[in-house]
């Protein structure tokens, strides 16, 4: 595997075809500490280093492409979730960003709770050893299978998505001999300003329970009568990679305004109510997220008001990030393959890996960055397309891209901020093995879910 740079041809297009960017940096070696792992830097020879160690040695070891998670960041990002939040309120990460045994231990060890979404996340939090009551059991389909296993494990809360399940719950859980603990998730009609495909508060789509036309207050109507059930709260969550706080603020003021009606109609006050997660990271250097801390004041001031508006007593508050604890803690290590410039339009640079491993940029159009990493380069700005080795052309990684000119086969180069919803939504399309994670801090790295195997792969096929 050679990292020299050889040239690879003339590659400057004249005119620049339309694109999201905007001009190129002003320099390319610059590391944005906003879309980078908190320990990443450049050493004296320009190489990447992450947790104390080179990206050129991590993939000498680990091969590439390989997802490199700075695991100090993890537990830095995860502890100001939990610490903003303080002893009044839970901090529930979200596990379908990305989950594994040891990510499970350090939540742990961090004082988080954790949302699991389907059976394989319970098998996986179980595994590791988290005590069930401080696990969340989500989705909207759940078989009778994996509500029977978190009945009979413990889990703390069921999130009830549905008239069907409230009452396929209460059966399963009064069946067993328990009273299970459960919120009713909600939806609010907010729209989120985020994609389509994950915005989840507007109500023509498959999750939770509207608000409209009292179908929330007929669900809570139904779960208070039913003896297998122990109704602790309503839920709600509007979508995910969401800035701008106002969608909470009308998604808070509605979920009281129910908590309230509930109060009116049967004299209970629910002591919980969950407002998601959803919190946006930056995947660019124009996205400006905010710091858990901004939210959690936000988030208490909103429901602290809206409860003394309606003379109820605060909640127990909970929330669920998923991408704004792991997203920015990771990054894609890849192997730059083939260069093709195309004359008058710009580089295609294929990397060693590609939708199979971040599925993000075809679903939905998202943006990354990407630098060189192995080394540094004084070469004139070129504009690229990262593209993956997949056999279809929308197998994009990041779509519009500055790179050194002078970039060429052998190369690394990283894409920042791919710790949430790319290892958890990789795929084994054309038969691409997956990549490992590999956890990096203090200077030692280990991989903490491996590579795929070819022997992986054909395990599963038995035909
Ligand atoms: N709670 C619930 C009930 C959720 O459905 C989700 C995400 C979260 C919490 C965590 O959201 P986060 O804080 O991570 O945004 N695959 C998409 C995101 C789908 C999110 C699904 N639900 C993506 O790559 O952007």
């Amino acid at each position: 595997m050679s990292r020299s740079a050889h040239p690879a041809g003339p590659r400057h297009a004249d005119v620049l075809p339309e694109g999201h960017y905007s001009a190129p940096p002003a320099d390319l070696n610059a590391l944005d500490p906003k879309v980078w792992a908190r320990t990443v830097r450049r050493d004296e020879d320009g190489v990447l280093t992450v947790g104390g160690r080179t990206v050129t040695e991590l993939a000498e070891e680990y091969g590439t492409p390989a997802y490199i998670l700075d695991e100090a960041d993890f537990r830095d990002r995860a502890r100001a979730w939990r610490t903003a939040f303080g002893t009044d309120a839970d901090v529930f990460y979200a596990g379908k960003a990305f989950l594994s045994r040891a990510v499970v231990r350090w939540l742990d060890e961090e004082g988080l709770n954790l949302d699991v979404c389907s059976g394989g996340e319970l098998a996986t939090a179980l595994s590791a050893g988290m005590d069930p009551a401080r696990i969340a059991f989500h989705g909207n389909n759940k078989s009778v299978e994996e509500i029977t296993r978190a009945v009979e494990a413990g889990v703390g809360r069921i999130v009830l998505d549905s008239f069907q399940e409230i009452a396929r719950v209460a059966h399963i859980a009064q069946g067993l001999g328990k009273r299970q603990k459960a919120q009713i998730r909600i939806t609010v009609g907010v729209e989120a300003h985020t994609h389509e495909f994950i915005a989840t508060a507007h109500e023509d789509q498959k999750f939770g329970i509207p608000l409209a036309g009292g179908q929330a207050a007929e669900a809570v109507r139904r779960a208070l009568t039913l003896d297998g059930l122990e109704l602790i709260g309503i839920h709600s969550h509007i979508g995910s990679q969401i800035f701008d706080m106002s969608g909470f603020e009308v998604a808070a003021h509605r979920v009281v305004g129910l908590l309230k009606d509930i109060r009116d109609e049967h004299g209970v006050e629910l002591p919980e109510i969950d407002l998601g997660g959803g919190l946006g990271i930056a995947y660019t250097s124009s996205d400006d997220p905010r710091e858990p801390h901004e939210i959690a004041k936000a988030l208490t001031e909103i429901v602290t008001r809206e409860c003394e508006a309606a003379r109820l007593r605060v909640p127990r508050i909970s929330v669920e990030p998923g991408r704004a604890i792991v997203g920015p803690t990771a990054f894609t290590l890849y192997e730059v393959g083939t260069v093709k410039p195309l004359d008058g339009l710009r580089t295609y640079v294929s990397v060693d890996g590609g939708m199979s491993d971040n599925i993000r940029t075809a679903l939905y159009d998202a943006e990354y960055s990407v630098a060189l990493v192995s080394r540094s380069s004084d070469a004139e700005p070129m504009l690229t397309r990262v593209v993956g080795k997949h056999c279809e052309s929308g197998d994009i990684v990041v779509k519009d891209a500055f790179l050194p000119a002078d970039l060429a086969p052998g190369d690394l180069i990283a894409v920042p901020a791919t710790g949430a919803y790319c290892r958890s939504m990789a795929s084994n399309y054309n038969h691409v093995l997956r990549p490992p994670v590999v956890a990096v801090g203090d200077g030692e790295a280990r991989v903490i879910v491996r590579r795929e195997t070819e022997e992986d792969l054909l395990r599963l096929d038995v035909g």
